[in-house]
């Protein structure tokens, strides 16, 4: 289904739809405190299911810095608390004519079968383990910020990958713009479909092996919360899937460390990593703001460049 006004996720965008968010991200500099008024008068729900430090505030922040009105609402602030289904807490926010809803949910599809009853533009802000689209714009804005073109660019992802959105939305993105993926992550969290989105995708067990000449690792979070029973023996993770300083000898000179947040020093990643001059993660949090505010003016507006 091609919905032309919301965001769903990054398998419905083209090349060139990405490239013009990115593009016109540029405009919106986070640190610029001055408010537009570009989207003056619009109102934006944001309506979270799901816990949310970093797209929840730069979502809000975004709409706020365009001039436009935002709600937040939590599941348990809501009346699906009280029994209401999810099609009739949307269809009572979408009474109110809000211009869009940016909407977080734990069940995967969850946006997409919801935007066939409204007429509301929903923005996907992470759908289970589906898509995360714009965590996959503002990671692609933030590896173009180093100056690197993203094809042919090796890129390491590393983690729960089976349980991860970020890395779905991130094949999708940098299989379009032909980067080289490389997947890796315990047997049991290397999901072998993800390579149907991306025929040239190599999967790997071997952590070193992914990392060897890369030119970005992007590592991810265990999402416990999505595990029914232990897919690992979890003393041992970070023994073979924590990123060290030592690893990094094995990328290529400059390489950038991402991560989308919230990240578990320790289990994933050393402090080490994380604080070192590699890492981008808090670039990559402030370019989630800029990206946010191309994304709401493309939906709200139907700007293009
Ligand atoms: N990256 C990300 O989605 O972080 P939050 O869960 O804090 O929004």
């Amino acid at each position: 289904m091609r919905v032309p006004h919301g965001l769903l996720g990054i398998e419905d965008l083209t090349r060139e739809e990405i490239q013009e968010v990115l593009d016109r991200s540029r405009n919106f500099q986070p640190r610029d405190r001055g408010k537009l008024d570009l989207l003056r008068g619009r109102m934006v729900v944001n309506l979270f299911f799901e816990a949310s430090t970093r797209t929840r505030t730069s979502f809000e922040i975004a709409a706020k810095r365009l001039g436009a009105d935002t709600i937040s609402i939590t599941a348990q602030a809501s009346s699906v608390s009280k029994g209401e289904s999810l099609v009739d807490t949307l269809n009572t926010l979408a009474a109110m004519r809000p211009d869009a809803i940016i909407m977080r949910h734990a069940a995967s599809g969850a946006p997409h079968f919801l935007q066939r009853y409204l007429d509301t533009p929903i923005i996907n802000a992470g759908d289970g383990t589906h898509e995360h689209p714009t965590q996959a714009l503002l990671d692609a804005r933030t590896i173009l910020d180093r100056g690197a073109a993203l094809e042919g660019l090796r890129v390491a992802i590393i983690g729960d990958i089976a349980h991860s959105r970020v890395a779905r939305s991130n094949v999708y993105l940098l299989s379009k713009f032909g980067a080289q993926i490389v997947l890796c992550g315990p047997a049991s969290l290397l999901p072998v479909e993800l390579q149907r989105i991306a025929p040239g995708i190599t999967l790997t067990t071997n952590m070193r092996e992914a990392i060897c000449q890369a030119d970005v690792i992007m590592m991810l979070r265990v999402q416990l919360e999505r595990q029914h029973e232990a897919s690992f023996p979890a003393s041992e993770y970070f023994q073979f899937y924590g990123l060290r300083l030592e690893h990094l000898e094995l990328a290529r000179p400059n390489v950038i460390v991402m991560h989308p947040g919230p990240i578990n020093r320790g289990r994933e990643i050393s402090s080490e990593v994380a604080d070192s001059q590699r890492s981008v993660i808090l670039s990559q949090v402030e370019n989630g703001i800029a990206v946010r505010m191309a994304v709401l003016e493309r939906v709200l507006r139907g700007v293009r460049n």
